[in-house]
């Protein structure tokens, strides 16, 4: 007995240690999700379960995931975490998001489409009816006075759906860079679409004749004889092209003064491009209809200024939307890591980025302190953490007596629809509305005087109806 006594005493210790060791590993597993939601949430989605449900591009490997993270893709809108993390906690999000994927992958057999949802507001109960299903990332919606809806996709289609809810492809549609954040983008109609068939889409350029990387946000305009356009002519880019695939912004409006307002995001350019105003980039510019530059626009006089500019200082704005009340001109835009702004935009005006803002760098480090700053437009409002806003609209008509004059705005990474109840210039109430839908591309009043978004990957484009 006393012989074995030893042996015990080593296997106890033995299994002590290897306790402590598990436990240890415990500890630094159950910080993953937290870094997750503080490194990654912000682009990949709150959940790590809707960063996996991607067509993977760079692999799915334990090695890809650890390389990724490290090296990042900077070209795509990813910085490298080498610095930041630890190898350990590049090590734990690898492994976190192998078995996210793995999990994930073994649920998928039985996900099907997402369910019919109803939400009530104000009193009233809305449903969703799908209007399209089967899509990739429809990114730009516009209602033609038929009832017609004409969608782009974002790899590059132009699809024609008519009310009955059948499609058929547009064609005449320009070669986009189809990269990150690149695509066929916006679009719009001509406000006397009625008469003159012109209509409007942004896309991401390739350079012509040079290097395929190179990229540039471009407003291409046509006419619409049925499925096809005629008369095809880009109308306005933002120079210079530029190697970078996020960030392209890509919004359009017409104004009541018949001129079209453009977004064009800084293309992860901030040190270079949003406070200076010879380049086109992280700025809203205003246009005439057949691409001229309007003398009446701010910088026009000015030597040196790309004469389109309306306002600058912008990061990526992808929400443009005209208050029916009072005209005026509403934009929202991506922030870093938090700090996504709604501004209401004015000639000749500096929206701050990158010198102020109320966001933090992707990884947390802060670039400003500075929130206000002399001579620079504070937000109306913003969102901390990000929502990562995409589309925007006015509700109007008659359908929808409850929410008539709100603004509802997308929202990308936190996958609803965010309804912002406005006194003037403020936002006086906000409601999430839906939430949980999809990552929220594009917002429209239908024709028909409902409203319409589209959500992305899987695309789906939905219509809210107000149920008795
Ligand atoms: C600033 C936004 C941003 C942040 C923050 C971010 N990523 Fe990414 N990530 C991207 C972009 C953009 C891509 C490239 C997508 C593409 O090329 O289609 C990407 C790609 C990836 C990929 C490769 C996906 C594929 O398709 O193969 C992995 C893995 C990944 N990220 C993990 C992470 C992890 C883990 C974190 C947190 C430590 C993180 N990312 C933080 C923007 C971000």
């Amino acid at each position: 007995m006393l012989r074995i006594l030893p042996l015990f005493v080593l296997l106890f210790l033995l299994s002590f240690c290897s306790m402590k060791k598990q436990s240890a590993e415990a500890v630094s597993s159950a910080d993953v999700p937290a870094d997750y939601t503080k490194y990654c949430a912000s682009c990949h989605g709150a959940s790590a379960e809707v960063f996996v449900k991607r067509d993977w591009k760079y692999g799915t490997s334990r090695l890809d995931f650890i390389r990724g993270i490290k090296e990042g893709y900077p070209l795509a809108g990813m910085q490298g975490y080498a610095g930041l993390l630890s190898d350990e906690q590049i090590l734990d999000l690898a492994k976190y998001l192998v078995t996210t994927r793995e999990r994930l992958r073994n649920q998928q057999a039985v996900v099907e489409d997402p369910k019919p949802q109803t939400f009530v507001s104000e009193g009233v109960t809305y449903r969703l009816d799908t209007v399209a299903r089967d899509l990739e990332s429809p990114w730009g919606m516009a209602f033609l006075p038929d009832g017609d809806l004409i969608f782009t996709e974002k790899a590059g289609t132009i699809w024609r759906q008519k009310p009955d809810g059948t499609r058929s492809q547009v064609t005449g549609a320009p070669a986009v860079m189809s990269q990150g954040q690149g695509g066929l983008l916006d679009v719009e109609l001509h406000p006397k679409f009625a008469e003159n068939k012109l209509i409007y889409f942004t896309y991401s350029k390739p350079q012509p004749g040079g290097d395929s990387k190179m990229s540039a946000t471009t407003v291409m305009r046509a006419r619409l004889e049925g499925n096809q356009l005629t008369d095809i002519r880009d109308i306005f880019t933002a120079l210079p092209f530029v190697a970078t695939q996020y960030h392209f912004g890509s919004r359009m409006e017409f104004g009541r003064d018949g001129y079209l307002y453009v977004t064009v995001g800084e293309r992860g350019k901030q040190d270079e491009f949003p406070q200076v105003l010879d380049k086109a980039h992280g700025k809203v510019h205003r246009i005439t209809d057949n691409g001229d530059i309007p003398s009446d626009n701010p910088f026009f006089n000015q030597p040196g200024a790309v004469q389109s500019i309306w306002s600058y200082g912008h990061r990526n704005p992808q929400g443009l939307a005209f208050s029916p009340a009072t005209g005026d001109l509403w934009e929202h835009e991506h922030g870093p890591r938090g700090g996504d702004e709604l501004n209401v935009v004015q000639p000749g005006k500096n929206y701050g980025w990158p010198v102020v803002s109320y966001g933090t760098h992707y990884d947390g480090r802060s670039f400003t302190d500075k929130t206000a700053v002399e001579g620079i437009e504070s937000p109306v409002t913003y969102w901390v953490p990000s929502i990562a806003p995409c589309g925007m609209a006015f509700v109007t008509g008659d359908r929808y007596p409850a929410w008539k004059g709100n603004l509802l705005v997308g929202s990308l990474s936190f996958r609803f629809v965010n309804r912002c109840v406005l006194d003037g210039r403020k936002v006086v109430k906000q409601e999430n509305l839906f939430n949980d839908v999809g990552r929220v591309r594009a917002i429209a009043m239908g024709s028909d005087g409902y409203i319409y978004f589209s959500v992305e990957n899987p695309g789906y484009i939905f219509r809210v109806v107000p149920v008795k």
